[in-house]
C-alpha cells in the first residue's frame, strides 16, 4: 500500500440529484486545499445504482459517467490516488443477494470503464453493508464480485470491507479469496457514535443528543487502542493491508473534543501501520469552512499534524 493519508470527497458523487440536474460537483480549491494537508490519496463515494436504468442491463448514464471519470483523471494526474466505490446503493447494503444481479451489472461496467486507468485507481467494492446483511451472505457476495472485476482488472487494488457499516467488530468475518495479494482491508470508526453523530439531522437516535464531549481520558483512549487491535488481528491473519476508510465527528460536537477525537483515532491508526481516509472534505464533517477555500485549521491541525 503505497498511500497513507487521505481524505473522503463526501456527500458529492453519491447525493441524490438527478443524472438531468447533477452538476460536476469539484471545485478547483479542493486541490490547493487537499494539497496544503499534504495527503497522498482521497476516496471518492459514487452512487452509481442511482444514475442506472433499471432495465436493459443496469446501464449506467453516460453523463454521470462522464463526471466521474473528470474526477478520477483529474486528481490521478496531480499524483493521488483514488478510492472509488459504490455507495449509498441502500437495497444491497441491508440485503446483498438480493440485489447480486444488479450488482454485477455495475461491477462489470465500473471495471471496464477504468480498466486502463493507472494503478493508483483502486476499486472499493461496495460502501457500509449494514447490521441487517448476513455476513455469510457478504463474503459471497463480495467475493463474486472481486471474481467479475478480475476479469478485466486482474491485478487492481480492491478494497473489501465487513457488515455493520463496513464495522471494525465485523471485519474477522471477512474471508478473502486465498492467493489474491491485490486486497486490503477497509473498516469505518465512528466510536463512540452517540458522540461523533451526536446532533446529525439524518439520525433518529442521535439528533437529540448535544454536549458530549471526547475528553481523551485514558479509559476512552484505551478503547480505541483496543478496538482497532482487531483489525490488525485480521491483517496479520491474511497478509492482507488494513484501511481506516471512515471516520470524523459531526460539526455539533465542541471544537476541542473534535480535535482531541481526530487526532488519538488518526494517530492509533497510524500506529498500527494502516492508511487513514478522513470523512469529509467539504461537507458535515469537513475540515473546511462551509464551502469555503479555507481549513478549519485546529481541527486540519489535529489531522495532519
Ligand atoms: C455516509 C454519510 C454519512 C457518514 C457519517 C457515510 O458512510 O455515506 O452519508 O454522513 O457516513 O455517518
Amino acid at each position: 500500500m503505497d498511500f497513507s493519508k487521505g481524505i473522503n470527497i463526501g456527500d458529492h458523487f453519491e447525493e441524490l440529484i438527478t443524472t438531468e440536474k447533477f452538476e460536476y460537483p469539484i471545485k478547483d480549491w479542493y486541490f490547493d486545499i487537499i494539497k496544503k494537508c499534504g495527503f497522498d490519496h482521497i476516496r471518492l463515494p459514487v452512487n452509481w445504482a442511482y444514475h442506472c436504468e433499471d432495465y436493459n442491463g443496469y446501464r449506467i448514464d453516460k453523463k454521470f459517467v462522464a463526471h466521474v471519470e473528470r474526477a478520477v483523471t483529474e486528481f490521478v494526474k496531480r499524483g493521488y490516488y483514488v478510492i472509488l466505490n459504490i455507495h449509498h446503493f441502500r437495497e444491497a447494503a441491508d440485503d446483498p443477494k438480493s440485489q447480486l444481479e444488479k450488482l454485477v451489472a455495475l461491477w462489470e461496467q465500473i471495471a471496464d470503464i477504468f480498466k486502463d486507468y493507472s494503478d493508483r485507481v483502486i476499486f472499493e467494492v461496495m460502501n457500509e453493508p449494514t447490521w441487517r446483511a448476513d455476513p455469510q451472505d457478504w463474503n459471497e457476495v463480495q467475493n463474486y464480485l472481486i471474481s467479475v472485476i478480475r476479469k478485466t482488472n486482474p491485478t487492481r487494488q480492491i478494497m473489501i470491507c465487513g457488515v455493520d457499516y463496513s464495522g471494525l467488530f465485523a471485519l474477522k468475518d471477512v474471508i478473502p479469496p486465498k492467493d489474491d495479494k491485490n486486497l486490503i482491508g477497509t473498516f469505518h470508526y465512528y466510536f463512540p457514535v452517540e458522540f461523533t453523530h451526536q446532533s446529525a439531522p439524518w439520525s433518529p437516535t442521535y439528533k437529540d443528543l448535544h454536549d458530549l464531549h471526547w475528553e481523551g481520558t485514558e479509559e476512552e483512549k484505551q478503547w480505541c487502542v483496543n478496538a482497532m487491535l482487531e483489525a490488525k488481528k485480521w491483517s496479520e491473519k491474511y497478509g492482507l493491508p488494513v484501511n481506516l476508510g471512515e471516520f470524523g465527528v459531526y460539526k455539533a460536537a465542541d471544537m476541542e473534543s473534535r480535535c482531541r477525537w481526530t487526532n488519538f483515532v488518526k494517530n492509533t491508526a497510524l500506529s498500527y501501520g494502516f492508511s487513514f481516509t478522513y470523512w469529509e472534505l467539504n461537507r458535515n464533517f469537513a475540515i473546511c469552512e462551509k464551502n469555503r477555500p479555507s481549513l478549519i485549521q485546529p481541527l486540519a491541525d489535529a489531522l495532519i499534524k
